[in-house]
């Protein structure tokens, strides 16, 4: 029995690694954290092969492999996907290769079905997720009572990543994704990959006020404290130890969507990754 216990003590000090293509799963990153302030997290971009939105499946699948070594060897309790196209590709493959439990995203289709008045939602994600099981299983169940209109968000990835978020660019690229879904009379809007809260605001100005954007983060943050309980390894104490973010992308970029995103006062290690 004591042992027993020992046992999850050492599991839960253990860390929470969140993964994405790059800088975008840091929005998902800023709900788990603010829902689990007392845990310890680890941070990886994978910048320098960004997008994964066209990647072949297979790919994706040997990056989240790699990456997730490289959280498992520096002790991990729970891997967040917080990356919708590498959820797709990769998510099957790793939960069955590995013991750690995984927590991937979802695409929001359920809720901004259950919401929309006007019976018409609209998804914004990359050809990967669009393309993916998950996806096309929720249009199935779903798209039987509304019309669900998507747009695969060409560009925006490859925008975030490159710092270039506030452009007269940006800004006519957003409009000519989003007015097509306003004209079907959408009137919400699921935000299908976690780099696209990084455009919110100007998404939201485009939209008007009518329009309601869906985030799924706060959602996945909910499911890493429910799996966190389940596994009894919820950490309870504040001795966390300071956030390790690692990018193969540049730092310049790096530091400027975390601040953007989480603001000055979370402190963070970034390490230089080489592959
Ligand atoms: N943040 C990733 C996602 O949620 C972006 C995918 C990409 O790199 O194309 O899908």
């Amino acid at each position: 029995m004591v042992f027993f216990l020992f046992l999850i003590m050492q599991n839960s000090q253990l860390k929470i690694g969140v993964f994405d293509s790059g800088v975008g799963g840091l929005t998902v990153f800023k709900q788990v954290r603010e829902l689990l302030p007392y845990e310890s997290y680890l941070y990886f971009a994978d910048s320098a092969n960004a997008p994964y939105g066209n990647m072949p499946v297979d790919d994706i699948i040997q990056r989240s492999k790699k990456i997730s070594d490289f959280f498992i060897e520096k002790g991990v309790k729970l891997i967040v996907v917080a990356c919708n196209t590498a959820t797709a590709a990769a998510i099957d493959w790793l939960r069955e290769n590995y013991e750690v439990p995984f927590v991937g995203m979802e695409p929001a289709v359920k809720p901004a079905s259950l919401m929309t008045k006007t019976g018409n939602i609209g998804i914004l994600a990359t050809k990967g997720t669009l393309g993916g099981k998950l996806f096309k299983e929720k249009e199935k169940i779903y798209g039987q009572y509304i019309n669900i209109h998507y747009t695969e968000g060409k560009g925006l990835v490859e925008i975030a990543e490159s710092s270039a978020i506030d452009s007269p660019e940006t800004d006519s690229l957003l409009r000519s994704l989003i007015e097509p879904m306003l004209e079907k009379s959408v009137d919400h809007i699921v935000l299908g990959c976690t780099h696209y809260p990084l455009f919110k605001e100007k998404i939201q100005a485009i939209a008007g006020d009518q329009v309601t954007l869906i985030d799924p983060a706060d959602a996945i943050a909910r499911r890493v404290k429910d799996v966190l309980i389940q596994n009894a390894s919820l950490c309870t104490n504040q001795n966390h130890t300071p956030l390790q973010c690692f990018s193969n992308g540049s730092d310049t970029l790096f530091k400027s969507v975390f601040y953007r995103c989480l603001g000055d006062t979370v402190p963070f290690d970034l390490s230089k990754i080489t592959w």
